[in-house]
């Protein structure tokens, strides 16, 4: 048996300490944390404590952590978007392999620098597109590859941000505006781009695209809405986003647990639904439940290090997510559609938009031997198959084995690192990012054909940052 991999963590947030730091501490034997940077003291403290790092390898930010010796193989960068580069492309000139959250950069140059980098060190490079290693995808994938549908004429793929999570993040939080974080499109839809090249193994000849944000506007505040939901709203009662409802109840939580989920988890996700007391009380000797009635996950645990009921009330009365969601000066989109033309003549359209009921991607996608169509939300999956001379129908169950955050895509992708560092091939890696950063390209063309009302030619587009 190999020795776990030793990786120093920059940005010790939601995706660093909630989302990849649970894997070290899953698979000791994979993984093993060194060192942390974060600014942030309890989070730097508390992510210290669980993976045991002494107190000399605790830094205050990425600069101080990059300028001692190298420490470790791997480095996951998991800073917010804007703080990508200047990690990452010294991290792979100290010699570390790293693991880059997606947004690669908010730029198209800043993007290569660090695909260049890697290139240029021979050090490896993941990009977090964690969707490519869920079952779903992979299965998708595999179904193109096998040629069933025929040739593909049409392709109709939708990024259906549910309206809770569209004001959690792009109207409360931190992707609301463009100057401090990145357009939505690149934001968002970096994952579908990537996902759409990969599936169709073609690339997007030329695309437009229009959208803007709509409806999270000062003008569209209901008459006498305060600045903040529990200042009186007149509307709480009513109001899709008013902020208990989101956080404290968590109601449109439980719903789409209930809505993709199945067996115990959806009974138990249905009766906390009617009877949340009823779960609480059953929590006491079925610990299982206790997930549901002391909740304590995403989006809860943004609001708070420790996110207790009280301290959510908290963060309500006083934190940027108790803002009334017509009154937080957000800039991005809240529905963008993008149209292309794919290698050979194939019609790809993608659409993001923030207002779904439920969260979830939809693929339909029309050959001229089958059509297919699949869906994955929060907790469950699938993709369906009509055969046009046969009319035979095949239905595959996708849901990923491996529970958690995206589908399980993001153990699997931790898993693929690892093994990735432990074969110490630079090459597969590489290849991927700089497939990531075709996805990119098509995210940052779609923003320029949107705001410039044009149709962009993705050949000239790409010449321009890949001569
Ligand atoms: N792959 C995915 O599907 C996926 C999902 C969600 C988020 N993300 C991406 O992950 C990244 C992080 O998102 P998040 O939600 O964890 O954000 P976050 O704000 O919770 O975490 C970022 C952390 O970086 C820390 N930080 C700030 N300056 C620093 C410095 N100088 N040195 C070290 N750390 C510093 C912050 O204090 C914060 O704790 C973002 O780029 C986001 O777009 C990816």
């Amino acid at each position: 048996m190999q020795d776990p991999i030793d990786a120093v963590l920059i940005g010790a947030g939601q995706r660093g300490a909630n989302d990849y730091g649970p894997y070290a501490l899953r698979y000791p034997d994979r993984l093993r944390f060194v060192a942390v940077a974060e600014p942030i003291q309890e989070r730097r403290t508390r992510f210290a404590h669980l993976h045991k790092i002494p107190l000399e390898e605790q830094y205050e930010s990425w600069e101080d952590l990059l300028s001692t010796p190298q420490k470790a193989r791997g480095a996951l960068i998991c800073t917010q978007d804007q703080m990508h580069v200047g990690p990452s492309v010294t991290a792979l000139q100290r010699g570390y392999d790293v693991l880059l959250e997606k947004p690669i950069a908010t730029t198209p140059e800043d993007c290569v620098q660090v695909i260049d980098t890697a290139a240029e060190t021979g050090r490896q490079l993941h990009i977090g597109h964690v969707l490519r290693f869920t079952r779903h995808f992979q299965k998708l994938h595999q179904v193109l590859r096998s040629g069933i549908l025929g040739e593909v004429i049409n392709v109709d793929h939708r990024e259906n941000v549910s309206f809770w999570h569209m004001v959690h993040s792009y109207v409360r939080g931190a992707w609301a505006n463009q100057a401090d974080s990145s357009p939505m499109i690149l934001a968002k839809c970096c994952h579908d781009f990537d996902l759409l090249l990969w599936i169709l193994d073609r690339k997007c000849k030329h695309l437009s695209s229009i959208g803007q944000l709509v409806h999270f506007r000062p003008e569209n505040a209901p008459s006498g809405a305060p600045a903040r939901c529990l200042d009186g709203c007149p509307i709480s009662d009513t109001c899709p986003y008013f902020a208990p409802f989101v956080y404290l109840d968590l109601l449109p939580l439980w719903r789409d647990v209930a809505d993709t989920s199945t067996g115990l988890v959806k009974f138990a996700a249905k009766t906390q639904l009617r009877a949340p007391g009823l779960v609480r009380a059953v929590s006491k000797v079925v610990p299982f439940l206790r997930q549901m009635s002391d909740y304590r996950g995403w989006p809860r645990s943004v609001l708070a290090l420790e996110p207790t009921s009280d301290a959510i009330l908290e963060a309500l009365q006083n934190g940027p997510y108790g803002r009334c969601v017509y009154f937080c000066g957000n800039d991005v989109v809240d529905h963008q559609v993008v149209l292309m033309q794919f290698e050979g003549g194939m019609s790809v359209s993608l659409t993001m938009h923030g207002h779904s009921h439920l969260e979830g991607r939809s693929t339909r996608i029309e050959g001229t031997r089958a059509s297919l169509n699949a869906f994955v939300g929060f907790r469950g999956s699938w993709i369906e198959l009509n055969e046009h001379r046969s009319d035979r129908s095949f239905r595959y169950d996708t849901t990923g084995e491996v529970r958690g955050a995206h589908g399980g895509g993001d153990v699997e992708l931790m898993t693929a690192f690892v093994k990735s560092l432990q074969d110490g091939s630079s090459q597969h890696s590489l290849t991927i990012a700089r497939q990531a950063l075709q996805s990119h390209l098509l995210a940052f063309a779609a923003e320029e054909a949107r705001l410039g009302k044009r149709v962009v030619d993705m050949e000239e587009y790409s010449e321009r940052y890949l001569s």
